[in-house]
């Protein structure tokens, strides 16, 4: 298969810098992964490079926020993003940010050369704009009544309530979000791409096969209605690399973001020494693949590969979407606690268990992928732990006590083994294909059979009879030889698993080239469980500390749902309820904090000392009337920090959810310090 090795570039959509990695959004970094593990598998020169996505209004406002510079912030969560992925098993072979030397300079170069080409047009337009902050308001930024439905408080780009979509200046009543003034309309100079240019391009581009079926029907319509100039510009306060030749315009993200592909690979390129012409000059032989979520196509498919064909770049060999991810069939929620972060799932469960699940859903087209927790747990336990990893454990036991982990010389079925290996071609098309669902029930078909193989010579029933241990061994060879293949298959989805089995076996299960060899005649390692089941209490307490990971508002994704509902939790022993230091408090101070929607600041006095608390009640409480009064607080809870500062503990408050809130009061005559039982 190494005979016509191919080169391959594959990216994921960079993830915003100002939030956290979400499973949403690893369910895109796993899709692409095991893509990549897969091509590498084949022996292919497969390189996956790309980066957090750092400018933007959002981090510039968030930064003020903070009172740090947008650098200090980008930073942290480069590092964050960073150690999520790893720890996902995500072998990216570069991981940068667009905020660096390299994305600059080929944002310039694409640009300039897309202005000496002739592409850009200068025009002055008017827009909203808020000039207490002295800024121009993006669409997101503006709120107010929706000119259809009448509906208060919607985007200034479309209506949460009736989906319709219009311009800022519709809305009634507009106001900033950022300050809440009045906008008024000012104007400046824009810059644009003329996207009508490239119009047959890109017609040819999207036919050569680049684009899911779905996608292309999509991108027919937008034809219909004729492509609009790109408004590439943004005016000064913006936080992203200036416009050469100018003084105060910026480029909008949107233009280095994609870009932030490419530098991520020159990189790369630098550090290994590869030819980065080679792999991105107009003629070049080399495949480049992005991977992206639906709700990205426009940018991808329009924008993305004009600018590319504008500076005389190569277009990408395909762009694949994916759908939406929901937890147990809705939209993540915060409240129910199915808005789970890459982190929070990192600390309660292994990354495989949802490589596989993943996996499993994933198919080639755009629909949504639910996580249905009680299905993942049923599937991951019954076929990963039960399927596979059993025929190891089932015959690693004999051939390490009886036979020193010796493998017999020669297998008793090898015919059984060859069509396990002849299952390949159909599981790397499946693969290749994106069909991941496919390939897992390929490679389950084969784990059913090799489980039925070793139900059927029941070796634990031969070793007791006289004269049966050759046959046992080779029951056992035999066995250990199908998980080879079966590893090998899975080694892209599932790769600590695959690690693992590596070291039992001593050959590496990751490259596909020598699975036709058996394994015989040589001594296998000691086997260590390669993974275990998974224990439902474990997704209960994730689901229980992802409804605290409630952070303010700016720095998640704003499409998350926050529908109350009601839960009673386990039962609990007198003994776990003892862990719960709870303490009568006096708030001494309430206050507001202005960028944090649901947030009010407390200090509490619990006797002997003071705390801050920042508690979710601020649609409930005006801060006034909760100061001088008594409450409840979690005394001994790990301090959080937030973007405002550390919490130290959380205050009682009884309610629906959502808005609706009550802080409890305990009765006259408790003290501030008394312990709560
Ligand atoms: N920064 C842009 C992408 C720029 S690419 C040049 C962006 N960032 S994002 O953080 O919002 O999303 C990153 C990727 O994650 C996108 O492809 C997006 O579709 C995907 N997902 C984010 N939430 C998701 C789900 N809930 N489900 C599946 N994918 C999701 O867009
Ligand atoms: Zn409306």
């Amino acid at each position: 298969m190494t005979d016509n090795k191919r080169q391959i570039l594959v990216t994921s959509a960079l993830p915003y810098a100002n939030g956290a990695i979400h499973l949403g959004h690893m369910l895109e970094y796993i899709q692409t992964d095991i893509w990549a593990r897969f091509q590498r598998s084949q022996g292919h020169e497969c390189y996956f490079a790309w980066a957090d996505d750092a400018h933007g209004t959002p981090v510039m406002l968030w930064a003020r926020a903070e009172g740090k510079t947008p650098e200090e912030l980008i930073d942290m969560m480069n590092e964050q993003h960073k150690s999520d992925f790893r720890d996902f098993g995500i072998s990216f072979d570069n991981y940068s940010s667009t905020h660096s030397d390299y994305n600059r300079e080929l944002v310039e170069q694409i640009y300039l050369k897309l202005d000496q080409n002739g592409y850009i047009e200068r025009r002055f337009i008017e827009q909203l704009y808020d000039s207490e902050e002295g800024m121009f308001l993006p669409d997101r930024f503006i709120r107010g009544t929706c000119p259809k439905c009448k509906t208060p408080d919607q985007y200034g780009d479309s209506c949460e309530s009736c989906g319709s979509t219009y311009s800022p200046t519709d809305l009634i009543d507009p106001r900033s979000a950022v300050t809440g003034s009045e906008p008024v309309m000012k104007e400046s100079e824009h810059f644009f791409v003329r996207l009508a240019d490239f119009e047959e391009p890109l017609k040819q581009w999207m036919n050569s096969g680049a684009l899911q079926p779905e996608i292309l029907n999509k991108l027919q319509e937008w034809f219909i209605d004729g492509l609009r100039d790109w408004d590439i510009s943004r005016d000064e306060p913006y936080f992203g690399f200036r416009i050469p030749g100018t003084e105060d315009k910026y480029f909008y993200v949107w233009v280095d973001a994609p870009v932030g592909y490419i530098a991520s690979f020159r990189e790369l390129c630098d550090r290994k020494g590869l030819d980065f012409d080679a792999w991105w000059r107009q003629d070049s032989a080399a495949e480049v693949y992005h991977f992206i979520g639906k709700d990205i196509v426009y940018f991808h498919t329009l924008f993305w590969p004009a600018m590319l064909m504008g500076a005389e770049m190569r277009t990408p060999t395909a762009v694949y979407a994916h759908g939406f991810l929901t937890v147990d069939g809705a939209k993540m929620s915060k409240s129910r606690g199915t808005f789970i972060r890459a982190r929070t799932y990192l600390d309660h469960l292994h990354p495989d268990y949802l490589r596989y699940y993943f996996a499993a859903r994933l198919g080639p087209g755009t629909g949504d992928i639910d996580l249905s927790l009680e299905d993942f747990v049923q599937r991951v336990n019954s076929d990963v732990v039960g399927k596979v990893v059993n025929i190891a454990s089932r015959c690693a036991g004999f051939i390490g006590k009886r036979f020193a982990g010796r493998l017999s010389d020669s297998l008793p079925d090898p015919d059984q083994f060859r069509h396990f290996v002849a299952a390949r071609a159909e599981i790397a098309a499946d693969y290749e294909n994106r069909n991941y669902q496919s390939a897992i029930r390929r490679i389950m078909k084969l784990a059913d059979e090799a489980n039925r193989y070793i139900d059927e010579e029941k070796p634990w029933v031969q070793i007791k009879e006289a004269g049966k241990e050759q046959q046992v061994q080779a029951i056992c060879t035999q066995g250990i030889n199908l998980f080879s293949v079966l590893m090998a298959y899975l080694a892209p989805v599932l790769p600590f698993t695959a690690d693992r089995a590596g070291i039992f076996l001593g050959r590496d299960v990751s490259v596909w080239s020598n699975m036709d060899q058996p394994l015989t005649g040589v001594e296998v390692n000691t086997f260590q469980p390669l993974l275990t089941r998974i224990d439902p209490l474990k997704i209960a307490a994730m689901i229980e500390a992802s409804k605290e990971s409630l952070q303010p508002a700016a720095t998640e994704p704003d499409n998350v749902e926050e529908t109350p509902i009601e839960v009673l939790a386990d039962e609990i022993t007198i003994d776990d309820f003892l862990k719960v230091d709870l303490r009568v408090a006096r708030i001494l101070q309430a206050e507001s904090i202005p960028e944090a929607d649901k947030l009010l600041k407390l200090t509490l006095d619990i006797g002997n000392e003071t705390r801050t608390v920042f508690a979710g009640i601020k649609s409930a409480y005006d801060p006034s009337e909760l100061e001088g009064r008594m409450t409840v607080m979690v005394a001994n809870l790990k301090p959080r920090k937030m973007r405002f500062g550390t919490s130290e503990g959380m205050v009682l408050a009884a309610g629906p959810g959502g808005g609706d809130l009550y802080v409890l009061e305990p009765d006259s005559g408790a003290r501030p310090g008394m312990r709560v039982t």
